[in-house]
């Protein structure tokens, strides 16, 4: 018998006694398009098995927001993995992954970094996420399990709950991908009235705008921000927030911050826009 005294030799002494096969594990919500297949393609290069999801999951949808309304196409989806030679799809009802309902869940939740930017808007929201990626890591157990960058803050939030519940699972995150006008890919883009759609694409123009003014020595965030949600509101969208941020901690970033990245968040019509893009600071 082998006594392992730390996290780190308990998952290597595991690790060789599972069969040398790798898992990669892709969770979405459906309706797949292609930034989600883009998940895929990256898990199947990665990965010898991979396992998709699709769950519409209830306790991330804030009281007003979209749960019934969202856009499901089940059997399309099923098509298209299967394509892409996933081998397992995981599509569980409300009442499997919540059989005792919602309120007596038990809920993981990582403070200050999911209640900032979306999570201040969104209450709860982020509780909702980290809650069901933690079950869907328990059930699936994969090696490694694939988030799109459009969706930042959750990625980064996935990270620090997955290092601080010692999940041995990595979280990769894979670029957004955009349409040819350059807005990011989105289920939610569906909501836009055609006016709205040649519209939407301004949101990341804005956030190249601030990041050409930072690039160009502008340090002068709030003023930054301020402009560029004031540009947004001239145009009509409802700006939640445009934040340049420390891209791990997203904090407003320190004088020797080396990672930053610009997130804006702005309603058009029926369709709450997310999008964020890096600064590098060459
Ligand atoms: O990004 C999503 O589609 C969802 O938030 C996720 C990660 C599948 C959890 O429901």
């Amino acid at each position: 018998m082998k006594v392992v005294r730390t996290p780190n030799e308990l998952r290597e002494t595991l690790q060789s006694l599972r069969l040398d096969t790798t898992v990669g594990m892709v969770p979405t919500m459906g309706n797949l398009h292609e930034g989600h297949l883009a998940l895929v393609r990256r898990a199947r290069a990665d990965c010898d098995a991979v396992v998709a999801t699709i769950f519409v999951n209830p306790l991330q949808f804030g009281a007003t927001e979209d749960l019934d309304s969202y856009p499901r196409s089940f059997e399309a989806d099923c098509k298209v993995l299967d394509s892409l030679e996933v081998e397992i799809l995981f599509s569980p009802t409300p009442e499997t992954m919540y059989p005792h309902g919602q309120t007596e869940q038990t809920k993981t939740i990582v403070p200050k970094l999911g209640s900032s930017l979306c999570g201040e808007r969104r209450t709860g929201h982020f509780d909702g996420v980290t809650t069901v990626v933690a079950k869907l890591f328990n059930l699936v157990q994969p090696d490694k399990a694939y988030f799109g960058e459009k969706d930042w803050q959750q990625l980064t939030i996935i990270r620090k709950m997955a290092a601080d519940l010692n999940f041995q699972i990595e979280a990769i995150g894979v670029p957004t991908v955009r349409a040819e006008d350059n807005l990011a890919l989105s289920s939610r883009n569906q909501y836009l009235s055609e006016e709205q759609r040649q519209l939407a694409p301004q949101l990341y123009q804005e956030l190249c705008s601030v990041r050409e003014a930072v690039r160009s020595g502008n340090t002068d965030y709030s003023y930054q921000e301020e402009r560029a949600m004031h540009a947004l509101r001239a145009l009509g969208f409802r700006p939640d927030y445009v934040a340049i941020r420390d891209a791990d901690s997203l904090n407003p970033p320190k004088a020797n911050s080396n990672n930053r990245r610009v997130f804006g968040a702005a309603h058009l019509g029926q369709a709450r826009l997310i999008d964020n893009i890096p600064i590098d600071l060459a």
